[in-house]
């Protein structure tokens, strides 16, 4: 999670991250995933939860879930992202989102969207919801192949549009592996056309539904030429779309650079970066899932450090920061990267790879083999977005 505009420039969260930033230098939690059920209404190929119609056997019961919230009010945690499986799927979404807002949290909620309609946006609405963050996979029938249920794609556009023109703020996510690359030019220009004012691009986990897909991650070249087009993005007065990148922490001081060579003076962002790493763990950050199990990582949900029914929000920062205050290992170490303090490195990947978060980010893309003869490649097809004829409404795309 990293905010690209926001760091170096002047982005639509500044003023959310200032308050988590806030909260790190006070040693308090400075943003919490929670997973508030596993069961969800799709089954998507790649799902790091391999979330399905079921609950988990010892999910939470509704007071234990409010009484989360109120520690969380307490404890002055700034943002909560509500996520799942689908979390508008849990019985009680809505009187859990009200006790948070009503606590004065920032929330975000990760939706699949086929759950919203006008109603429901006003509700959102009404209740001071910041953001809604939904996937998109790519064009109808790719989206409803990847997630497995068809007409998927012509709901989440649906609820696009009712929640924009309800005046709430659009988040567009997606996974990026060898199969949905092609694809990206075409959610980049569907967030614009669709005026969303984010899009998370999250390099693929593989956990869950994607355990062992390691071959399915896109190359450094690849990584490279996404990077051209959000420096493109960022240097255009005319787009002011926000990139969030997931998992892949060394993109920011790649990006940092790339900004420097076009003349952007990125001292700022890399200060902000010094309290904030580009991967947050151990900075505050935490998961929480449907069982009430504490991890570091909303990725890595087999790297448990106890349970929210047994252990205080408190005492698991306590416990996290220490994996910020440990040096990590090889080229990720404070030897040898002159990054290692901004970026750190994905502790998930090094977890799943080595069952060691301290262990190497091996896919870092300023040090990994292919690295220092990866240019950016040009293999993104434009003619992908919908802007070209046959993605024209109505028809193929
Ligand atoms: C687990 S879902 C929960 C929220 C909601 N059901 C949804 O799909 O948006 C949260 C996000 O994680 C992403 N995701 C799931 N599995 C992933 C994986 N293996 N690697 C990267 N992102 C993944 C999804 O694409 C989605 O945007
Ligand atoms: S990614 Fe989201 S929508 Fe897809 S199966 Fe997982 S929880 Fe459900
Ligand atoms: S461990 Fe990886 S996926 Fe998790 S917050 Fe850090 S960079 Fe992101």
């Amino acid at each position: 999670m990293a905010h690209v505009r926001s760091l170096f420039f002047d982005g639509p969260l500044a003023e959310v991250e200032d308050k988590a930033l806030k909260a790190v230098e006070l040693g308090r939690p400075s943003e919490v995933i929670w997973n508030i059920t596993n069961r969800c209404n799709l089954l998507c190929e790649h799902c790091y939860m391999a979330a399905d119609g079921h609950a988990k056997p010892e999910q939470l019961t509704d007071e234990e879930a409010i009484a989360i919230v109120d520690q969380m009010v307490e404890s002055g945690v700034p943002v909560l992202f509500m996520s799942g499986g689908e979390p508008m799927m849990r019985k009680n979404f809505w009187d859990i989102l009200e006790r948070a807002r009503a606590g004065g949290m920032h929330v975000v909620i990760s939706t699949n969207a086929t759950m919203i309609d006008r109603e429901a946006a006003r509700r959102l609405k009404t209740l001071g919801v910041d953001w809604i963050a939904t996937s998109l996979y790519g064009p109808p029938h790719f989206h409803d192949a990847m997630v497995r249920v068809p007409g998927t794609h012509a709901k989440v556009v649906e609820a696009i549009k009712v929640l924009r023109e309800e005046g709430v703020g659009v988040a567009l996510k997606s996974a990026v592996s060898k199969e949905t690359l092609p694809y990206i030019p075409h959610i980049i220009a569907k967030a614009k056309e669709l005026d969303c004012g984010l899009i998370y691009l999250c390099d693929l986990i593989t956990s869950g539904r994607s355990a062992g897909e390691e071959d399915s991650r896109i190359s450094v070249a690849q990584w490279k030429e996404l990077a051209e087009v959000i420096v493109d993005d960022m240097l255009d007065p005319d787009v002011k779309l926000e990139y969030d990148i997931g998992a892949l922490p060394s993109m920011i001081p790649y990006l940092a650079k790339r900004f420097e060579e076009r003349g952007v003076d990125v001292s700022k962002g890399l200060e902000r970066l010094k309290i904030m790493s580009a991967c947050p763990v151990g900075k505050g950050h935490m998961n929480i899932n449907s069982e009430g199990g504490i991890m570091p990582c909303q990725f890595a949900q087999d790297w448990v450090i106890g349970n929210i029914r047994e252990m205080s929000l408190a005492d698991a920062v306590r416990e996290l920061y220490v994996f910020d205050q440990t040096d990590a290992k090889g080229w990720c170490s404070d030897a040898e990267c002159e990054y290692s303090r901004i970026c750190r490195g994905c502790r998930t990947k090094a977890f799943h790879e080595f069952g060691d978060p301290l262990g190497v980010d091996t896919t870092c893309i300023l040090k990994s083999r292919d690295s220092a003869t990866s240019e950016p490649v040009h293999t993104l097809d434009p003619s992908l977005s919908p802007a070209s004829p046959c993605c024209a409404p109505g028809a193929c795309g």
